[in-house]
């Protein structure tokens, strides 16, 4: 299914907004010297351009051509698009809701999917997003779902837009994330879910290096596949 430098292994870190997931995976790609990719930043940074770029967010076809030809990279943490940073434009909730709505469309995610397993190189990868496991890394070495109670999720979020400097409401908040997630996990294309063979981490109750932890420790203990 995959090319030459295919088979490098792959963490597949999937849940909800604001689980976490997106720092456990970073650090546990550090940790390990493996290339991250964080893939809503994809998608974020899709609906970014078509907003600037006056494509209608329900145009799948579109949106498919611009999400082929998009110039996007990705260094340091920062995503770059058309080789200016993105900055805090694609990190605030209405960048999220927009990408959110684009990655309902299937034309969208076909067209993200190449771009998507091009980051799977030695010495491996790990990813974070909703349907890493199970539909863009199907064979992942190991795929955990990350998830934690929404109140939690809520207040992280708001403590990482308030330390951003950006406005934030916590009620707000946990609306927009309990919208996102009917969304993410109630449409027809790759929808967010847990699958059968993919482990699960509750972070509710635990800190991020905790969870790094946990991570760590399973992939040390992984059946070869
Ligand atoms: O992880 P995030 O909040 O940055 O993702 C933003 C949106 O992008 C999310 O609400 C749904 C979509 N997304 C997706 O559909 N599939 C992914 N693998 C990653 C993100």
């Amino acid at each position: 299914m995959h090319d030459g430098v295919g088979q490098a292994p792959v963490i597949a870190i999937d849940g909800p907004s604001a689980s976490g997931k997106g720092t456990v995976a970073a650090r546990v790609a550090h940790a390990l010297g493996f290339h991250y990719l964080d893939s809503g930043a994809i998608y974020r940074a899709l609906a970014h351009a078509a907003l600037q770029r006056g494509v209608a967010l329900d145009d799948g076809a579109a949106l498919a051509a611009l999400a082929r030809q998009l110039d996007l990279r990705f260094d340091g943490g920062e995503t770059y698009l058309d080789g200016l940073p993105c900055g805090a434009a694609i990190r605030s909730e209405e960048a999220g809701r927009a990408a959110s709505r684009i990655a309902a469309l299937p034309a969208v995610r076909a067209a993200l999917l190449d771009r998507q397993r091009s980051f799977r190189r030695p010495p491996g990868l790990v990813t974070d997003g909703r349907d890493m496991g199970t539909v863009v890394f199907p064979d992942a070495e190991l795929k955990v779902y990350l998830d934690a109670d929404v109140h939690e999720r809520a207040r992280r979020r708001y403590k990482q837009l308030i330390e951003k400097g950006l406005d934030a409401n916590l009620d707000q908040i946990e609306q927009d994330l309990r919208a996102r997630d009917a969304l993410d996990a109630q449409r027809a294309s790759a929808p967010l879910r847990r699958s059968a063979d993919a482990l699960l981490l509750d972070t509710t109750h635990m800190s991020i290096d905790e969870a790094v932890s946990v991570v760590l420790r399973w992939w040390e203990g992984r059946q070869p596949r």
